[in-house]
């Protein structure tokens, strides 16, 4: 084979500048990268080579750390910043007031101080707890978690006027932390403490941010076929759900998380805490992981996540709960939805069209026409993070 040198030398001249261009774009946009793909690829390879996560009861647990005994709860609560209520209803799941109600879902809606319109938009749809008993004979708890609002001068007002709304409707749940971002996993644990402590025959719990749209007769319809399947109502924890999410490691994002909080690249697998339910049974065991592990960790559905792992509870998916995303606005999708994330006050307009929807009397053609639909709307790349295509055919 004839070689010619200068030509070779020249090839090699072009391999070496384009290499130096490639790594300098690398270099450029190498923390654009490292958000995008190395830190998921990193962080995927350990949730799916690893996946025991057991160094998370060892480092999250205090109980360990502190030396106390059967009885020492009481100062682990008192180190983990529980809060007194200011709001509180004890006797909400009691009938009669002393013997527990047959309660089928405690829905705990984590709200803010100031977001009355969503409150009553809840109230007036989805979450009126008269309407589920006598349309679907269905015995709902809805209440609002709340802490205390963030600006101190306007704080008294607020609260007044939380009191009012009280007296008017009876679910509000307050305690006394200031009721911001970071301090959403003090929330969490205001709910499955109230539940453990006064709903704690209920048969399902479920947590749910204030901006969801929830299509109750699904959800009931659902939590019945569970209820009645041979082992379905203990042990579960359904949702959206996340598998080997990596820290955000970038300081201006919302959701950062420096290494000395969160070392590891990977996070336990959580659901989506825009809606999630649980099973009575694990709502407790995530109740005394509370207890013991250190809640730090600020970002509430991870540190779900990782009491759920230390309990040795793991999140199941279903497709028509949403992440952050809204569903598609069509009949054919209200068939099957169970939450849409993202709304405020369509959720009226919402419930008008999703309490309508005659899903039995499509028929066949009726079926595929929707079949044909919910493929078009879930399918193309549009609606990411509400249901996966998967969901069109389910
Ligand atoms: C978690 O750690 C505590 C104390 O270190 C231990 O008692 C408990 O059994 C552990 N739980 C699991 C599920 O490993
Ligand atoms: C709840 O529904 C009932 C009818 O089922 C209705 O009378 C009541 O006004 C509703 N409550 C709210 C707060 O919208
Ligand atoms: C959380 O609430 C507590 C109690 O009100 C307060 O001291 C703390 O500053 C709050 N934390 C954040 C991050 O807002
Ligand atoms: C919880 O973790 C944080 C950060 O890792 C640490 O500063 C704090 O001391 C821990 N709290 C307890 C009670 O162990
Ligand atoms: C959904 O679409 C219907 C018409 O198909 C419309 O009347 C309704 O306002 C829409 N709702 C929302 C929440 O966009």
């Amino acid at each position: 084979m004839f070689m010619n040198f200068r030509r070779i030398h020249k090839v090699q001249c072009i391999q070496l500048l384009t290499t130096a261009l490639v790594l300098c774009m690398v270099m450029v946009s190498w923390e654009e990268l490292d958000h995008h793909v190395v830190s998921h690829v990193r962080s995927y390879t350990y949730r799916y080579l690893v996946n025991s996560y057991d160094f998370l009861n060892s480092s999250f647990n205090i109980a360990s750390k502190h030396h106390h005994g059967q009885n020492g709860t009481d100062s682990v609560d008192g180190r983990l910043g529980r809060y007194p209520y200011l709001i509180n209803h004890p006797g909400k799941c009691k009938g009669d007031g002393k013997s527990w109600e047959d309660v089928l879902l405690l829905l705990f809606v984590k709200s803010s101080p100031e977001n009355f319109e969503q409150r009553q938009a809840i109230r007036n749809t989805w979450g009126n707890e008269s309407f589920l008993l006598s349309e679907l004979s269905a015995n709902v708890k809805v209440v609002f978690a709340l802490g205390m609002h963030p600006n101190v001068k306007r704080r008294s007002r607020v609260q007044i006027a939380l009191q009012q709304e009280d007296q008017a409707y009876g679910d509000l749940i307050q305690q006394n932390f200031v009721d911001t971002f970071h301090n959403l996993t003090a929330k969490l644990i205001l709910q499955f403490q109230w539940g453990h402590e006064y709903c704690p025959q209920a048969r399902f719990f479920m947590s749910a941010d204030d901006d969801i749209f929830i299509h109750m007769p699904n959800l009931v319809k659902y939590l019945r076929q569970l209820l009645s399947s041979q082992s379905g109502a203990t042990h579960l924890w359904v949702g959206h759900v996340h598998r080997g999410s990596p820290p955000n490691r970038r300081k201006d994002s919302k959701y950062y998380v420096p290494y000395d909080l969160y070392p590891w690249p990977s996070y336990p697998d959580y659901t989506a805490g825009a809606g999630y339910v649980v099973s009575g049974d694990v709502a407790a065991k995530i109740y005394h992981a509370t207890l013991v592990l250190n809640s730090s960790m600020y970002i509430d559905d991870v540190y779900m996540g990782i009491c759920a792992k230390a309990m040795g509870v793991s999140p199941k998916e279903h497709v028509h709960f949403s992440g952050e995303g809204k569903a598609p606005n069509h009949s054919c999708i209200y068939d099957h939805m169970i939450t849409s994330h993202g709304h405020a006050t369509d959720v009226r307009s919402l419930w008008q069209a999703a309490a309508d929807a005659k899903v039995n009397s499509r028929g066949f053609m009726g079926n595929l026409y929707c079949t044909a639909v919910r493929a078009m709307l879930l399918c193309l790349p549009y609606y990411q993070n509400t249901y996966s295509c998967m969901a069109a055919f389910t």
